[in-house]
């Protein structure tokens, strides 16, 4: 055995599960952005990149979002989908920032705590340990000035400094300022973290994930989805609705198409626009509903049954349009409960549908876990409709997925779209987990008999 075998973990990836920063500034020498991204990523990290304006020029922002998979911060005032501030959220999730390679203007700016671009910003609002990488023309670095603002950011900051090396640099001339080789500047980034915690392990307290589709994993998998609000009717012109607009059940439906699904999509009241690629069924009373969703069923891998239900309907809708002057008392009677009924179903099926229900709740998700059990789903994804971001209309959600196994996921204000996305990973791998345990139990029973 060598003596690289008996230390355990292989050096290589001594940034497993770290999120490091990577800002870059506007020297020349950003054109290696792109090869300290690798590096850092070859040692495990998952990197994000923040560009100060000039480095803009210097290195086109796509070229590091596509490497990183994460959107480049590169606009101060740039608020992420969801409301947050982009530098700050890394700001707070990153386990280092890298400054590399860092400008005489940004050492000076930085110096001076002068915020003006996301790069100074985020080391600013920081606690993670910071690695500054300087790159410049030889005369820059030796000047006063620099060696000044370098001795404060390493004697009153506490940054790591990866001194330049000397050598051919882009003037033309020779002498110290090229940025420092990338095992260099990735050792001192391991060196910095050293054995900190993981600041920010849940991938949603860390930068979104630029957009992508899960690729295919629900490709030959029939999903339906139910949206909006039913309507249940008082009279040819009026009936009880609700205030469902359709569009955490439509960005169900679009994820489950982008994952390779086919998706039937089962829709009440809805305000937003549905997608075309799903079969659309209109169901806008819960009766109506009910039948759609029990018809569809028995082909489906999994139902997601987003829409808003109405609990209650008139005993009898008047078939002619009600005056005013006669006042008006309506009988309501209990609707058939669409889910908890397709849950009983599912049971007789082989291999059964994976349910998933929600639930909207207003002040607490105490009922949450009743209602799990009580409607017999797999899955319930519940949330407070009366909190900030949450709820009818709005572009976000802030959800937790209870599970039949007993997890309980606490998901952070995220867009609909990555609620959905979210969801659907579950799904898929419920999906799976369900087929291998069904491959299982044949083979099984093949060796048995
Ligand atoms: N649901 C349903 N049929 C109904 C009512 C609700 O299938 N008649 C579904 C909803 O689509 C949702 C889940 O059940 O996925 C939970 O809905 P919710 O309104 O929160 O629960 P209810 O059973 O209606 O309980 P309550 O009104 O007391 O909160």
């Amino acid at each position: 055995m060598t003596s690289g075998a008996v230390r355990g973990r292989p050096p290589a990836r001594r940034l497993d599960g770290r999120l490091v920063a990577l800002g870059v500034t506007g020297s020349i020498a950003a054109y290696k952005a792109p090869e300290l991204v690798r590096a850092l990523q070859t040692a495990g990290a998952d990197v994000v990149a923040l560009l100060s304006p000039a480095a803009t020029r210097f290195v086109a922002p796509l070229a590091l979002e596509a490497l990183t998979r994460h959107p480049v911060e590169d606009d101060l005032l740039a608020l992420l989908p969801d409301g947050r501030m982009g530098h700050i959220v890394v700001a707070d999730a990153a386990d280092a920032i890298l400054v590399a390679p860092a400008t005489a203007h940004w050492l000076g700016a930085m110096a001076n705590g002068l915020a003006g671009d996301t790069v100074t910003a985020t080391c600013l609002a920081t606690a993670a340990p910071v690695v500054v990488a300087p790159a410049m023309d030889g005369g820059m670095y030796a000047h006063p000035a620099t060696r000044a603002n370098v001795r404060r950011l390493r004697d009153d900051f506490g940054y790591a400094i990866v001194e330049p090396e000397d050598g051919p640099l882009a003037s033309g001339s020779l002498g110290v300022g090229r940025l420092a080789r990338a095992d260099r500047i990735v050792e001192a980034v391991v060196a910095a973290i050293g054995d900190r915690p993981i600041r920010a392990a849940d991938p949603a307290a860390r930068p979104p994930r630029s957009h992508e589709p899960r690729e295919g994993d629900l490709t030959g998998r029939h999903v339906i989805v139910t949206a909006g609000g039913t309507a249940e009717p008082i009279d040819p012109v009026r009936f009880i609705g609700n205030r469902s607009t359709g569009r955490m059940g439509v960005a169900v439906a679009e994820a489950a198409l982008d994952r390779g699904a086919r998706v039937t999509l089962i829709v009440g009241l809805t305000t937003v626009a549905l997608p075309p690629q799903a079969e659309q069924v209109r169901a806008e009373t819960t009766a109506a509903m009910r039948v759609a969703v029990l018809e569809a069923l028995p082909a489906a891998d999994a139902l997601v049954m987003a829409a808003a239900v109405a609990d209650f309907r008139p005993r009898r809708a008047a078939t002619a349009k009600l005056g005013r002057r006669d006042g008006l008392t309506l009988e309501l009677e209990p609707t058939e409960d669409i889910l908890a009924e397709a849950a009983v179903r599912a049971r007789r099926l082989d291999p059964g549908p994976l349910l998933v229900g929600f639930a909207a709740e207003t002040g607490s998700l105490d009922r949450a876990p009743g209602k799990l059990t009580g409607k017999g789903v797999d899955l319930l994804v519940a949330n407070d409709v009366a909190e900030d971001g949450s709820g009818f209309g709005s572009e976000t959600n802030r959800v937790t997925i209870l599970s039949k196994a007993g997890q309980r996921d606490e998901l952070p204000l995220l867009t609909k779209r990555e609620v959905a996305d979210r969801l659907l990973d579950r799904v898929a791998r419920a999906l799976d987990d369900r087929d291998a345990a069904a491959q299982t139990q044949a083979m099984i029973g093949t060796t048995t008999t």
